[in-house]
């Protein structure tokens, strides 16, 4: 069984052919940057949304949730800098000749992917944000990132909810930018989403948590000035190095690594790059990535951004609105410090699943090893044959089963072929209806990674499948 070594390209025509992803538009050529998420595809990605939503939002007892408006007051955009900020250099590729964008810092400094210089003469100023009309000759924008709801929100959430500092607010939900060259399938998309959490603390407020004891390669902004190249260790010990400087960081990398971890990645292709001074956005006073060793390189999935009080302050000045939190011990009134924004792409961390999900196994047969908590499809039902005595307990099974789970019931082809068209798509646990269940209510539940059968009672299955997906019980101690 191999890892195969899919290109982006690839994995794009793997999802289109399974049903997962495909260009929006397609019949009419696709349109750049945007994409629909088919029957797979939409359940896939709820699936990792509902998983990242519980471990970050549900399981904890200091974390709140909201979901704001797509399109905002136009203010918050000023307030939060995006208006004169948010925009990238567009510039020409001299050899290839397609549009291409660089970070101001970057400029005459890097070149086109397809190795060619960029024209430094076609340089402008390119703004990322979608405007849009709004009633007779109003104007609002598509937001560029969720972040800002959760601050114009905060003391009302903070207050409702009776929440007391360290705390969070989190977000998932969709974002726009108008990237100049959106590439690599779902990496850098024009409309996307989210799943972020400012996390806010008093000034200078300790990490009453412990930092995840995880060794990952660390890149620090002196290794990478100096060549040396990214360190394997420990975060607790790149916080006790003081490579990573705040422990609020250092156990914030952690839970996003231990929430891919839970989901079955292996953390080998993973590493946290920190980011160099000219490097960070307006709002950041030091920002690490969490990055992953795609094929077309070491790419960021999710940035956890120092923000200290940049927004509540600038939402004060621009609403004029007092956004300060009372310390009842001290008697103060402040404004909170963001000190960490864990700040996830779902399609970056999607792409990242299906990468480690991929196989290949004998006689080159695809098995996609998802995490049954993320797998589209949590089980087949087959009859072993097409007849009725098979194929009345079948259908019974599978409609029982499918008021709980995301159940598929396949009478067509040999059991062989609905095995492999499961394995292909994911689907953790193959039911197939045979000879004995006639005789004593038992059906055979196969496991997709090892393809060893076991046999159980119908009236168990529901509590078996949902422990099996929950990771509850093992499938060898059944
Ligand atoms: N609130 C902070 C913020 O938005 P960001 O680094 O610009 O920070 C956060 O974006 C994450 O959103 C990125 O790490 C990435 O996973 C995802 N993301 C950003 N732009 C994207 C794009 N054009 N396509 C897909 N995902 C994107």
């Amino acid at each position: 069984m191999t890892n195969a070594n899919l290109t982006i390209d690839e994995m794009a025509t793997f999802c289109k052919r399974k049903g997962f992803i495909t260009k929006t538009g397609e019949i009419y050529g696709g349109f750049a940057g945007f994409w629909d998420y088919l029957f797979l595809g939409s359940e896939l990605k709820n699936n990792l949304k509902k998983s990242w939503w519980d471990f970050h939002v549900r399981h904890r007892a200091d974390v709140e949730g909201i979901d704001g408006a797509i399109i905002t007051h136009p203010e918050v955009w000023k307030a939060s800098g995006h208006v004169d900020n948010f925009s990238d250099v567009f510039v020409t590729c001299k050899k290839c000749k397609k549009p291409g964008k660089v970070d101001k810092n970057e400029l005459g400094k890097v070149n086109c992917d397809c190795g060619g210089e960029y024209d430094v003469q076609t340089a402008k100023d390119f703004e990322l944000m979608f405007k849009t009309n709004i009633g007779e000759d109003g104007f609002g924008y598509l937001r560029p990132e969720t972040a800002q709801m959760i601050f114009t929100n905060f003391k009302a959430v903070f207050e409702g909810a009776r929440m007391k500092l360290p705390c969070g607010i989190a977000q998932i939900g969709k974002s726009f930018r108008n990237e100049i060259a959106p590439r690599n399938f779902l990496f850098r998309c024009r409309e996307f989403e989210q799943m972020e959490m400012e996390y806010f603390i008093k000034p200078g407020q300790k990490c009453p948590h412990e930092i995840p004891d995880i060794e990952v390669l660390v890149y620090s902004e002196k290794d990478q000035k100096t060549n040396e190249g990214p360190k394997k260790m420990s975060l607790k010990e790149a916080h006790k190095n003081k490579i990573i400087k705040k422990d609020w960081h250092a156990y914030w990398l952690g839970q996003g690594l231990l929430w891919f971890q839970s989901l079955g990645a292996k953390l080998d292709n993973f590493r946290i790059r920190q980011h160099y001074k000219e490097e960070l956005a307006h709002y950041s006073t030091d920002t690490w990535d969490i990055e992953y060793n795609f094929p077309f390189g070491w790419k960021e999935l999710q940035g956890i951004a120092d923000r200290e009080d940049y927004d509540l302050k600038q939402h004060e000045k621009f609403s004029k609105e007092n956004l300060k939190v009372f310390d009842e011990e001290t008697k103060e009134k402040f404004l909170p410090h963001v000190v960490c924004e864990p700040s996830f792409g779902v399609e970056r961390a999607l792409l990242v699943f299906l990468y480690e999900a991929y196989s290949v196994g004998e006689k080159g047969k695809i098995i996609l090893k998802l995490n049954p908590k993320l797998a589209p499809i949590k089980a087949a039902i087959f009859p072993i044959v097409k007849k009725p005595e098979f194929e009345n307990i079948a259908e019974e099974i599978f409609k029982k089963l499918k008021k709980k789970f995301n159940v598929i019931y396949d009478k067509s082809g040999s059991v062989g072929r609905r095995y492999a068209r499961n394995d292909e798509i994911g689907t953790p646990f193959c039911i197939t209806i045979d000879d004995e269940t006639l005789n004593n209510k038992t059906v055979t539940i196969r496991d997709r990674n090892t393809t060893e059968q076991k046999r159980v009672k119908i009236e168990a299955l529901r509590y078996i499948l949902d422990d099996l997906i929950d990771g509850e019980i093992k499938f060898e101690d059944l």
